[in-house]
């Protein structure tokens, strides 16, 4: 027994069920003091702070009074599952009900080993060697580091695109093209950026620089505000990757997992990158998985032997237990229930019903795009369609809402209609739209009809019942 007098002092410490018994405000205000003032400002300027989630079940969370959210917004697509899937759920609790291991660096793990196997079946080709990670980033800067080993310091420079995004780790940022998220960091300086969709550009650049041996790409650009590459582009990038010895990372992190309607969105083309990459619902929609998958021959070159096997992997938590697990159900889930072909089915009424509100409401909506259940509905700028008044109080606001109407339709959803939308950083006339794979027509019904009744009110009126019932809280 410890001597009570040399005991350290127990900090005060909250415990699980006052941490579940917090309020709206003590919520707030933690956040405030320890977690992202700034994010707590944007909360609060959408009407989103309001909500604490108590439960979340397939298509929508629960708030704390019992109000279901509809979730069009899905995690940047890493709701692929929906909520708390079932089956999911089950082999988690399984799992610990049998007290299984998660972190066995020193054993081989079968639940890792099983899950790059359902990986490598999937993948085409001779994508069949895995790297497990815990984020998308994790995995982005896995495969640079890859694509590095494999071609040398003489070719290591990296091409990366227009508007694309990677993540917020050093490498990753390094090809992400934000100036908004690079702002005064040191970064890669190997790199080069080229027009997305752009054969004609990519090829003019890699004929001009050599050292280019390294081609980072989204194959659908989400943080851009759903942007596509036109039909043809997938097969260029592999032939000219071909015939300059490039090798093409693919990143799906968020386009992936059978949200455009194909495994891997590269699949529409029936091409095969060099390396893909997964993350956000590869962990079932429940935790953290993220996988590099390579083709073998690059992968024995860079980590093959065994003195260099331990130069990047395994990651600490690169393949624990119950993550493993959890991606293993999900990718079952996936085929056995038929979410891919549920996502090319519904995504196409999606677009159907969006274009038809195009349409009808042409002064308020740009333009409607994307593939399966990857979505953007554009609006256009509104700087100059608000009478002079209107626009005096939006413009003291926040930056963030100027010219925009969809930091005011997404609140508008949320508070009226209880759906949630996404919002995208690079163009904030986009709004994104990534509903679980296992959105039926009801669901996409419901979305649009209430849509449509919004954008009925017309533009003045969407901006001041904004001001009167989100603003006024
Ligand atoms: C295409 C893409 N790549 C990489 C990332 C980074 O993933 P993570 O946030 O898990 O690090 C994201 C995240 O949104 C993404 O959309």
């Amino acid at each position: 027994m410890s001597d009570r007098t040399n005991r350290l002092r127990h900090p005060e410490l909250l415990t699980v069920e006052q941490a579940k018994r917090l309020s709206v405000a003590e919520t707030a205000d933690l956040f405030d003091r320890h977690l992202n003032p700034g994010q707590l400002h944007f909360m609060k300027l959408l009407g989103f702070h309001g909500v604490l989630i108590q439960r979340a079940e397939g298509m929508y969370y629960i708030d704390q009074n019992g109000r279901k959210i509809l979730d069009f917004f899905g995690g940047f697509g890493s709701v692929g599952f929906g909520h708390n899937h079932p089956r999911i759920l089950a082999a988690r609790i399984q799992f610990q009900n049998e007290q299984r291991h998660e972190i066995a660096m020193a054993f081989l793990s079968q639940y890792a080993a099983a899950l790059a196997n359902n990986l490598a079946a999937i993948a085409p080709g001779d994508l069949d060697m895995v790297f497990l990670g815990s984020s998308g980033s994790e995995v982005v800067e896995a495969a640079l580091k890859l694509a590095e080993r494999v071609q040398g310091r003489e070719r290591a420079k990296i091409a990366y695109a227009e508007g694309s995004f990677h993540g917020k780790t050093r490498g990753a940022l390094s090809v992400t093209d934000s100036a908004f998220y690079q702002d005064g960091f040191r970064l890669l300086d190997n790199r080069v950026r080229v027009p997305f969709g752009n054969a004609a550009a990519l090829e003019a650049a890699l004929e001009q620089d050599r050292s280019i041996g390294v081609l980072i790409l989204e194959t659908i650009q989400g943080g851009a505000g759903i942007i596509t590459a036109p039909p043809g582009y997938w097969r260029d990038v592999r032939r000219l990757c071909d015939r300059y010895g490039v090798l093409w990372l693919a990143d799906e992190v968020q386009c992936g997992l059978g949200r455009t309607g194909r495994f891997f969105a590269f699949e529409h083309e029936d091409v095969v990158p060099d390396v893909a990459l997964l993350a956000k619902s590869l962990g079932g929609s429940k935790c953290a998985m993220a996988a590099m998958i390579a083709r073998r021959p690059h992968y024995m070159k860079a980590y093959g032997a065994p003195k260099h096997a331990l130069i990047h992997g395994p990651a600490t938590f690169g393949g624990i237990g119950e993550a493993c697990v959890s991606a293993i159900e999900a990718l079952n889930v996936l085929y056995d229930e038929g979410l891919i072909e549920n996502a090319a089915t519904q995504g196409e009424y999606l677009l159907e019903r969006l274009s038809a509100l195009q349409a009808k409401y042409p002064a308020m909506i740009k333009e409607v795009r994307g593939k399966g259940l990857m979505v953007g509905l554009e609006f256009r700028d509104i700087s100059q369609m608000l009478p002079i008044g209107v626009r005096q109080m939006v413009a003291v606001l926040d930056d963030k809402l100027k010219g925009s109407v969809c930091g005011f339709v997404g609140s508008l959803l949320l508070k009226q209609y209880g759906i949630l939308v996404a919002f995208t950083e690079y163009n904030r006339n986009v709004v994104r739209l990534e509903p679980p794979l296992i959105v039926q027509r009801t669901h996409l019904d419901a979305f649009a009809d209430a849509l449509d009744d919004l954008l009925g009110r017309g533009i003045t009126r969407i901006v001041t019942d904004y001001l009167r019932i989100v603003r006024a809280g």
